[in-house]
């Protein structure tokens, strides 16, 4: 036989085994269902629907959990006429909503239940509407499957079904993630090329970058150098684009006080239409970003679509840096659960709580801003201390611009959401916590005193962070000392 027909039927052997063991799982899985099920009769004495309901869940969280699905409830989304909730949804770890469930009452009649939820707005994409004893299927407007729930065969093939659906603007995300690792390493290199070329032959272009080098020593780190800038000016010009095209909202990353520098720095490097030839290969992966981001409707979903492609970015650029800085953010669930345990500290020893006038608060490594975020969330059902928080005594330092620019978003879109107003968040410096100059006190005779006659707004920010005294500080810093890769 020739060699090519052997490996194909060798690729064809393997592909039909792993269909073979998903196929065991999901039959696994089905059964787990059922013994649920039957626990539940012995246990209760017949079957209730909340409990065939919770069985169920369970069968589409742990078969969403093999195909890297997360599962959340109650999902809100915007429906024809507001806000609806549909029982479930299962997202991918991009945040992209890949399918739903709708639990309906067996009394009901489910046909005219989901003619009603369709006029309502409910996705059509794919979803499931059940009754606890029929089943149905509709998948891009289109009823493909439905099943008598108490016959295994036809629940597994219409479950397979489900979860074998795919969009194709997910599949030519995917697709462009992996093109993106594969081209950046070459535009990278061309982008460090153009700044080398811009600083040998453009006088312009050489001082507004001292002088960027000059602010950032100050107010960052004093050990900064000019291939910091480089690295700084490189990951605003890749990302600018991804920031607008998220949230939809071009000119809200031009007002931020370290991004307009940037930005004057990087008008200095390119010629006119230079810019979009060299990042031309990136064009699938912004047009990916930008297709995925519009499936995506609730605020706090599009925070945490951001914060993934932020750290899958991050990976790709630069992997030890993301390793050191530790790049790698904490889920929504322990962040709330320590802020509330934060709370409940500040009653029981000093009196007062989070949200009381004169607690100010730091977050020293925000990352993408999350512990702020969810502080904003944690007060929202107090406006006045709320507004208050917000304007005086809620602190934020970030060192790598970056998260730095994620924060913001996050932070301003946030407060935005919750009141209805948008207004800077002055809070947030771009500073090393651990070596912040003025914090240290070393301002007497200081480089620091001349820059700060500039006015810079970040200076003025952390100034303005050192005279506060902070009573509490929360956060998730890097941790990554004595582990086997510790640099
Ligand atoms: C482990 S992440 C946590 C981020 C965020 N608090 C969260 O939990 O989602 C740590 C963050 O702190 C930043 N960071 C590291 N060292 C810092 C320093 N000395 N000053 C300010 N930020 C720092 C990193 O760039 C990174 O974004």
């Amino acid at each position: 036989m020739e060699r090519g027909s052997r490996a194909c039927i060798h690729r064809f052997i393997r592909r039909a085994r792993r269909h073979t063991e998903e196929e065991r799982v999901s039959r696994q899985l089905i059964n787990e269902y059922r013994s649920e099920l039957d626990r539940i009769v012995k246990v209760g004495g017949s079957l209730n629907e909340g409990s065939v309901r919770d069985a169920f869940q369970g069968l589409l969280k742990s078969w969403g959990r093999s195909n890297d699905l997360t599962y959340l409830s109650e999902h809100k989304m915007t429906g024809s006429g507001g806000n609806i909730y549909v029982d479930g949804a299962l997202v991918y770890d991009i945040r992209v909503p890949f399918g739903y469930w709708e639990a309906k009452d067996s009394k009901d009649d489910l046909d005219e239940e989901i003619r009603k939820k369709e006029a309502k707005g409910y996705p059509r994409t794919n979803i499931i509407y059940e009754d606890t004893k029929r089943a149905v299927l509709i998948q891009d407007r289109v009823r493909v499957a439905e099943a008598d729930m108490a016959d295994t065969d036809e629940l597994h093939a219409l479950m397979t079904r489900f979860f074998a659906y795919e969009q194709e603007s997910i599949r030519d995300f995917r697709k462009a993630i992996g093109k993106f690792a594969e081209d950046l390493p070459a535009i990278l290199e061309a982008l460090r090329e153009r700044i080398r070329e811009k600083r040998e032959a453009s006088t312009e272009y050489s001082a507004a970058e001292v002088a960027f080098l000059k602010q950032v020593k100050e107010t960052i780190n004093p050990a900064l150098e000019r291939a910091d800038v480089t690295e700084m000016l490189i990951q605003h010009i890749l990302t600018e684009d991804i920031f607008n095209r998220v949230f939809d909202m071009r000119d809200y990353h031009r007002d931020n006080n370290i991004a307009k520098q940037l930005y004057a720095l990087e008008r200095e490097l390119f010629g006119y239409g230079e810019k979009p030839k060299l990042l031309q290969a990136l064009r699938p992966y912004y047009t990916g970003i930008e297709e995925t981001a519009h499936l995506i409707q609730s605020h706090s979903e599009k925070q945490n679509f951001l914060k993934s492609l932020y750290e899958n970015f991050y990976k790709v650029y630069n992997p030890k840096a993301a390793d050191r800085l530790g790049v790698v953010y904490t889920p929504g669930e322990i962040v709330r659960f320590m802020i509330r345990s934060a709370d409940w500290l500040c009653e029981q020893h000093f009196g007062k709580n989070l949200v009381d006038p004169g607690v100010e608060i730091l977050d020293p490594a925000t990352g993408t801003g999350t512990y702020i975020v969810e502080l904003l969330e944690y007060f929202r059902g107090q406006p006045d201390k709320l507004r208050h928080k917000y304007k005086e005594e809620l602190h934020a330092n970030e060192v790598a611009i970056l998260p730095y620019y994620v924060a913001n978003l996050n932070i301003e879109a946030t407060y935005q959401a919750i009141t209805g107003q948008f207004a800077e968040f002055e809070g947030l410096c771009l500073v090393d916590t651990l070596d912040n100059v003025d914090g240290l006190g070393i301002h007497s005779g200081h480089q620091f005193d001349m820059l700060g006659a500039l006015s810079d707004e970040n200076i003025e920010r952390v100034k303005r962070q050192n005279r506060r005294k902070i009573s509490v500080i929360i956060g998730n810093p890097p941790y990554n000392a004595n582990q086997q890769n510790e640099r």
